[in-house]
């Protein structure tokens, strides 16, 4: 069951609750990869952490469009991971209406964009303090 290609990868999925996050956190973890799942406040990993090794998850329950919390979870991940990130799967958001993307960036829907650039910066300083 095992694909070497992610053996030691640490991941972290953002709305890692939802279908396509939760998928993805189980798949990657088959694959060997350890999980920091990430979703909002309220939600529940019972269920994923039931399924993957605990050596090999953590859930983080934060909202990605702040970047004091984005700052958490990259934090949680780096020190419950050996100081690496590898992946971000950077997935949590809602669907909003279609807009051209102009008026995208301009509307509140655009804090999910800030949030992964958030988690990018994150990562960065925490890998340097590392
Ligand atoms: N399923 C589709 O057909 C489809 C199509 C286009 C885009 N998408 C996008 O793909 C992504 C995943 O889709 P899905 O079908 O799994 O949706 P989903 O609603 O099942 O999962 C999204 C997850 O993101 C979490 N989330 C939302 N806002 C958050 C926030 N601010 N902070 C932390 N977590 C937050 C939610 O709690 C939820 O668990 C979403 O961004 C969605 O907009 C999905």
């Amino acid at each position: 069951m095992s694909n070497p290609t992610l053996a030691g990868k640490v991941v972290i999925v953002t709305g890692a609750a939802g279908a396509i996050g939760a998928a993805t956190c189980l798949l990657m973890a088959a694959r060997g990869a350890r999980i920091a799942a990430v979703d909002r406040p309220g939600c529940d990993f019972t269920d994923l952490a039931r399924q993957i090794a605990p050596e090999c998850f953590i859930g983080v329950k934060a909202d990605v469009t702040g970047e004091p919390a984005v700052k958490l979870y990259v934090e949680r991940s780096v020190a419950a991971f050996g100081g690496r990130i590898d992946i971000f799967f950077n997935n949590a958001g809602i669907v909003g209406p279609a807009a051209p993307l102009v008026a995208f960036l301009a509307s509140d829907d655009a804090a999910y964009i800030n949030g992964s650039v958030h988690s990018v910066d994150g990562a960065l300083n925490a890998l340097r303090a590392t």
